[in-house]
């Protein structure tokens, strides 16, 4: 089969490599239909993730068919178009009964990280059962891709952990597509206000396009101003990070308001300073964390009713032959106006 393989620093390869096989009764094998690429593959090439050596097959993001199944598998049967979750999760362990997938002990962030995953033309998912959700036919595999990861992301570490309500008042940082997947989920709960805080000026426009009400560039020398004076002074009731640096950090301790939650969604690779001098009688709490993507059901449910629009953070499509380019483009998101790029098997 082809597979898209990390060979170092800032390169990948397509390669031939064996078809996976089932090694485990809870497997499945699944036939790749897309898979997407996601800021942290970007990582990966940077080096940033040092457990992961040359070699691996990326990506845990994907649709495909099921082609093979463990004999533990029931949820699912050959054949059916599935939705592959960036999360592998047994369901059983102590992690897993607290709801926190994400910690499974023996599970987590396994796809395109401890184990080959979904850039290629087939991948073995371990844990098949809770890890894969058949599709129904109303939702396209071109829309169903960003709720691997992306919706998930948004709607858990984002919009659930800064406790979004009806009428609030709500600002993202980082309009990339976790943090417009964060907005998309945010409207449902009907906030008054939602402001989008970004440098990149095509992303603040599809922004307003998919329904922030203002937005706001973080390089300009008032931007703390203008976020402040958007909530009359008051700041806001829910500060969601999607970037993963310490000046956005920063800045959304600069614009919680009293009572408020700051949801941090970012992968941080470096220090970041908490004031808590200027924040301890704020009566505000901050959450962070790793997407669990137990809400991926609800997602789907909410695609299929036409409620959600998730192909819209799906931008671009490349044929496998072409990974290269696929990456390049997501690289320089900014220039090609991209947000989620997919890989076409
Ligand atoms: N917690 C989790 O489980 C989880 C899961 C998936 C992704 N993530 C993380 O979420 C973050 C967002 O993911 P993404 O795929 O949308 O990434 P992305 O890189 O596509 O988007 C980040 C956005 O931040 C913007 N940005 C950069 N510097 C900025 C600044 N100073 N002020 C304002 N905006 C700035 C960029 O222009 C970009 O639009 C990443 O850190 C990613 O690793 C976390
Ligand atoms: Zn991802
Ligand atoms: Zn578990």
């Amino acid at each position: 089969m082809k597979a898209i393989v990390y060979t170092g620093p800032n390169t990948v390869a397509l390669f031939e490599r064996p078809k996976p096989t089932i090694q485990d009764p809870t497997d499945a094998v699944v036939r790749l239909l897309h898979a997407s690429i996601c800021g942290t593959d970007l990582h990966i090439l940077k080096g940033d993730v040092p457990n992961i050596k040359p070699g691996r097959v990326l990506g845990h993001e994907g649709v495909g068919i099921v082609e093979e199944l463990g004999s533990a598998v029931h949820s699912v049967q050959i054949g059916d178009r599935v939705l592959i979750s960036c999360m592998t999760s047994c369901g059983a362990c102590r992690f897993c009964q607290k709801g926190i997938a994400s910690h499974c002990e023996t599970g987590g962030w396994v796809l395109g990280n401890h184990a080959d995953g979904t850039q290629a033309e087939y991948v073995r998912v371990p844990h098949a059962t809770l890890s894969l959700h058949s599709l129904p036919e109303a939702i396209s595999s071109h829309d169903a891709l960003a709720v691997s990861d992306a919706f998930p992301t948004g709607l858990e570490c984002g919009v659930l952990s800064a406790n979004v309500q009806p009428g609030g008042s709500v600002v993202i940082v980082g309009a990339g597509p976790v943090g417009m997947a964060a907005l998309l989920t945010a409207r449902l709960y009907t906030p008054s206000l939602i402001v989008m805080v970004d440098l990149d000026h095509g992303r603040l426009t599809t922004a307003r396009k998919l329904g922030a009400h203002a937005t706001v560039d973080s390089s300009a020398p008032d931007a703390q101003q203008q976020l402040m004076g958007l909530t009359d002074g008051l700041g806001f009731d829910s500060v969601i990070e999607a970037v993963g640096i310490p000046a956005t950090f920063q800045l959304c301790q600069e614009i919680i308001g009293v009572g408020g939650r700051i949801a941090n969604v970012g992968v941080h690779g470096t220090k970041v300073d908490l004031h808590l001098e200027r924040l301890w009688d704020r009566n505000i709490s901050i959450h962070m964390s790793l997407v669990n993507a137990t809400t991926t059901p609800r997602l789907l449910r909410l695609v299929e009713s036409g409620a959600l629009d998730a192909g819209s953070l799906v931008t671009h499509h490349f044929p496998c032959d072409e990974a290269n380019r696929a990456f390049e483009t997501f690289q320089a998101a900014s220039q090609h106006q991209a947000l989620k790029v997919a890989i076409d098997f």
